[in-house]
């Protein structure tokens, strides 16, 4: 299912990430800020266990997190979504998943994957800003799917239609969630509006 997260902290953060001029510095801040906040609402109905602890003055049963949180940011513009979520659930796991696209095709390539041992009963959380044609992610799910995840969340920053009914087709169980649902898909795979090259602009390249 497809939940596009309305907050009016996480529109006008994106707004000034979409300005063509924004800085690195803010482009990077702002996605922090917007990806934890983007994290407090996808975490909303995680499960939790019944515990008993000492208060310093009382014994008392209170509620703790039951699974494990395991984040997978897609390389290299995912990596951008990672400190933000971190701040949040300090306690989470990461997991790398290096893909490229390839200009031509702009299909997905794997080029290096490492997941944490916890991924197959945990709450997974795929992280990239761009949700574009839909293919790495489609990829990572299928690669954190074969690890023996079964509970993944799929989270972006701004998507495509395109994008979001290929990975609703590969994987209907799979929740997407969005700041933002743009548009459309332009002829060199960029989301209109968009904000540009997710990677470069968090890392200043070029
Ligand atoms: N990847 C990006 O970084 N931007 C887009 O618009 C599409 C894919």
């Amino acid at each position: 299912m497809l939940k596009v997260l309305k907050h009016p902290l996480i529109t006008h953060k994106l707004t000034q990430m979409r300005n063509k001029n924004c800085g690195t510095k803010d482009f990077r801040q702002n996605l922090d800020e917007i990806a934890g906040l983007m994290a407090y609402e996808i975490t909303r109905d995680i499960p939790l266990k019944e515990v008993e602890i000492e208060t310093p003055v009382a014994t008392c049963k209170t509620y703790e997190m039951e699974k494990e949180i395991v984040l997978v940011p897609i390389l290299r513009a995912g990596l951008g979504m990672v400190n933000g979520i971190c701040n949040l659930i300090p306690t989470v796991k990461i997991a790398h998943i290096g893909l490229y696209r390839d200009e031509e095709t702009l299909e997905p390539h794997t080029y290096f994957e490492k997941y944490p041992k916890a991924v197959k009963d945990a709450i997974v959380m795929i992280v990239d800003p761009m949700l574009a044609t839909g293919g790495s992610a489609i990829a990572a799910i299928d690669m954190v799917k074969k690890q023996g995840a079964k509970n993944i969340r799929l989270v972006c920053l701004v998507g495509a239609p395109e994008g979001v009914k290929a990975v609703e087709k590969a994987h209907p169980e799979v929740d997407i969630y969005l700041a933002s649902l743009d548009e459309k898909l332009n002829e060199h795979g960029y989301i209109i509006p968009g904000l540009g090259d997710a990677g470069d602009r968090i890392f200043g390249t070029k």
